[in-house]
């Protein structure tokens, strides 16, 4: 067909192929703004709590700054892996990267930033090493969900097709039960976090519009599983303990992850890397993929999953009405 034969808008956005792309690559549409706005908010999120981690159990320096570390914590975090302090110290600064990224991107685009500094009202832990200043999230009160770790060892009882509705949220020496217990849950916390991050970005970049901006979310959302996989790793290294919290009488309890009545392709800690599960159709092969993936309403799911966690357990209304507002409006986006 040639292209005198077409209307001129027809011809410019059908036979032109290079105006089409550089269209898609310059143009940033307001489903690509709410995309990144709340990946923003996110990312601020995940740097507000790192910070925190690393004020005590990673390693403060002019790249991470703040805090002065809690040396029985540290310790204990190392029973974990002896670099527990410098991923801490690396997951941390590639979280304020992302935000920095994000909302500069947003403001070169003539966008507006996302800015969570109104809702920095939490307290910070009393432990020695931590700076005493407003937080975003709560991280001494938290009900880390583990799903994560037999979703991606299991074959069989992990079925992830589209259909599929998503997941519910849910002493060595001198170190105490306690304080290798909240290291431990600390280790478990870590993947958790960022397993969430690993999902949502491939589940948004299903409905971004811009091939620039698909470039950033594949781009950040690698270094999410980058920090996933690592933490799973090191989660099962989490010495096997029961211990009784002292302020809010809860049991909480490390089995042997290895034996009997665990252990097997479930829960052995070795397998770190994704088992092949059931993908978009379960007449298609089992492959290893990142899941869940499904793009219906991923962003409110993320939001769902930190709030069930606990991390924002002490924020204001305000603070909730802010993130579901962004929430919504990523959900809405769709791919044009
Ligand atoms: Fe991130
Ligand atoms: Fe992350």
């Amino acid at each position: 067909m040639a292209r005198e034969n077409l209307p001129a808008t027809m011809a410019s956005t059908i036979i032109d192929p290079s105006v089409k792309e550089q269209d898609r690559s310059g143009i940033i549409t307001v489903g690509d703004v709410a995309i990144l706005r709340f990946l923003a908010a996110t990312e601020l999120i995940e740097t507000d709590l790192w910070q925190q981690y690393n004020e005590l159990g990673g390693i403060q320096d002019s790249e991470v700054p703040g805090g002065s570390g809690s040396r029985l914590y540290t310790k204990a975090l190392e029973v974990l892996d002896g670099d527990m302090p410098q991923y801490i110290h690396d997951n941390t600064e590639d979280e304020m990267t992302h935000e920095l990224f994000i909302n500069a991107y947003l403001v070169s685009k003539g966008a507006e930033p996302v800015s969570l500094d109104p809702f920095r009202t939490l307290p910070s832990s009393q432990a020695t090493g931590a700076q005493q200043i407003g937080r975003l999230t709560n991280l001494m009160q938290l009900s880390v969900d583990t799903t994560w770790y037999t979703r991606y060892r299991s074959r069989t009882g992990n079925p992830r097709t589209d259909d599929d509705v998503q997941p519910d949220p849910s002493k060595p020496h001198h170190i105490s039960d306690l304080t290798q217990a909240i290291a431990n849950t600390a280790g478990f916390h870590f993947a958790t976090i960022e397993q969430g991050g690993t999902s949502l970005y491939p589940q948004v970049a299903q409905r971004v519009t811009s091939l620039e901006v698909l470039r950033i979310v594949l781009s950040l959302g690698g270094t999410e599983i980058c920090h996933f996989q690592t933490w799973s790793d090191k989660a099962g290294n989490s010495p096997q303990l029961s211990v009784v919290d002292p302020v809010t009488g809860s049991t909480v309890t490390f089995p042997d992850l290895n034996s009997p009545p665990l252990g097997g392709e479930d829960f052995q800690t070795n397998l770190i890397m994704p088992e092949p599960t059931a993908f978009l159709n379960r007449n298609l092969p089992a492959c290893s993929i990142i899941r869940p993936t499904a793009t219906k309403g991923a962003a409110m799911g993320a939001l769902k999953a930190f709030t069930a966690g606990g991390l924002f357990i002490g924020q204001s209304p305000q603070f909730f009405k802010f993130m579901r507002t962004l929430a919504i409006e990523a959900d809405l986006a769709v791919r044009q």
